[in-house]
């Protein structure tokens, strides 16, 4: 069944889905500051409770994503592609013509994620991550909104 995708605006529902999903969590205030801007907005999710978030800027004609996630526990059920469609939709309403992202480059869910949703590789940020197990490359990926 496809998850209901909501506009949300609650920094620590952000902040619970971000800690379910990554190793380095956001804090609560870094979705605060994001979704107190006119430019951002967040998506979340719910399948039934709240399993997956989309966090958006907008600028001009362009849009980047600046995070996505699905909880580890409910992967692989097309929650993803279901927020990444959601976030493009609502990305081309606000009136951008291209949604761009960075993904480290060996993210291969990731990157078979936004492959298949038609997002191409546009260039190279070296040494873009830091983590504790050193630095890693990103990938710049693009999608045009007009041809969905
Ligand atoms: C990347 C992520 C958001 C995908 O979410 P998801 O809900 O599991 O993805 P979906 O079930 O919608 O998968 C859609 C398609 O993406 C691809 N995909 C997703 N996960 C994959 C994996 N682990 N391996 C290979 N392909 C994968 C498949 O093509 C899949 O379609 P299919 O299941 O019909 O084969 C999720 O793995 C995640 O939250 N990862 C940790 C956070 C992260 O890395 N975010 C992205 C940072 S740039």
């Amino acid at each position: 069944m496809s998850p209901r995708i909501e506009r949300v605006r609650h920094p620590p529902l952000y902040a619970a889905l971000h800690a379910a999903c990554f190793d380095a969590p956001w804090p609560e205030e870094t979705f605060a500051q994001l979704l107190a801007l006119p430019t951002t907005f967040g998506l979340v999710a719910a399948a039934p409770a709240p399993a997956g978030f989309a966090l958006v800027q907008v600028a001009a004609d362009e849009a980047e994503l600046l995070a996505i996630g699905v909880a580890a526990t409910r992967r692989r059920e097309g929650i993803g592609r279901a927020l990444l469609a959601a976030a493009c939709a609502h990305a081309k309403a606000a009136g951008a013509a291209a949604l761009f992202l960075d993904v480290r480059a060996d993210n291969n869910a990731a990157h078979a994620l936004y492959e298949r949703a038609g997002f191409a590789a546009v260039g190279r940020r070296p040494g873009y991550y830091r983590d504790a197990h050193g630095v890693h490359d990103a990938v710049l990926m693009r999608k045009a909104l007009a041809i969905s």
